[in-house]
């Protein structure tokens, strides 16, 4: 059965995608309803505590929000806050996201790692992005507020690109929304492709988990399925969900 937190909100939050930066709800609401999910993500034994330093966060968005170019995104700021988290507690030396389009997504995990949020020193932070001109915005997005180079954008297909990735990931985002065949069920075959990387405790984040379940169908069933992982938990507080999976 799967584990769920799901906000008392959830049917009426929405945010702007053309628009962002766009406040919603209050930082107090915004971090209550994150903490609800991280509590749970800590009882589920997925996260070993959940503090994380909040100053960090707000910092890493008003960086976001001065210098990168962002025709849109689908992430919101429960999320942004959400993903930052999970990598500021769980501090991964090596982070992979796949499917960025504009790097948004991606730099809401790897900011724990780079910029003015960085909290700990990563190794690789790598995003993968399948379009070579959406990879580039990526990638100046990244180099506007990262210097060093630790988080870094790739144009590459990540069913490819992370079956040939030599180190272990302790942490595997997935977005990728695929060909037209196979849409958002690419997760499968990105996951399958990264698993004898993934050590014991590896995370694995997938986004759109509440609004393109449908498509996720085998992903969902593989990772709720305690044969695989050791716990699942879908957080459903923003209407496109992260389903948040320990190896
Ligand atoms: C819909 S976007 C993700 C947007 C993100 N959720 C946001 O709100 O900012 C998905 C991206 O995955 C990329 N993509 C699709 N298949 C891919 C693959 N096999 N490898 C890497 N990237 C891929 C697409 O080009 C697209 O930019």
């Amino acid at each position: 059965m799967a584990v769920e937190y799901q906000s008392f909100d959830v049917a009426d939050y929405r945010m702007d995608y053309q628009n962002p930066h766009v406040s919603v709800e209050s930082i107090e609401q915004e971090t209550a309803i994150v903490d609800e999910a991280l509590r749970l993500l800590e009882q589920q034994g997925i996260l070993p505590h959940i503090q994380y330093d909040h100053d960090k966060l707000l910092a890493h968005r008003k960086a976001v929000e001065e210098h990168f170019e962002i025709p849109w995104t689908a992430i919101s700021h429960r999320m942004q806050r959400l993903l930052y988290a999970i990598n500021a507690i769980i501090q991964p030396a090596n982070m992979i996201a796949a499917g960025i389009f504009c790097g948004n997504t991606f730099i809401s995990n790897a900011g724990a790692g780079v910029g003015p949020g960085a909290c700990y020193t990563a190794m690789n932070l790598v995003g993968l992005e399948i379009k070579p001109e959406e990879a580039e915005r990526a990638e100046r997005n990244v180099r506007r507020i990262d210097p060093t180079g630790v988080a870094r954008v790739i144009a590459a297909d990540a069913v490819d690109w992370v079956a040939a990735f030599p180190h272990e990931i302790q942490v595997l985002y997935l977005d990728a929304d695929g060909d037209a065949a196979r849409g958002k069920g690419i997760y499968y075959d990105i996951l399958q492709a990264a698993w004898d990387r993934l050590p014991e405790g590896a995370l694995v984040l997938a986004h759109n988990s509440v609004n393109c379940a449908e498509r996720l169908t085998n992903y969902l069933a593989f990772v709720r399925d305690e044969a695989n992982m050791r716990a699942s938990v879908n957080v459903n507080f923003d209407g496109e969900g992260l389903e948040v999976s320990m190896r």
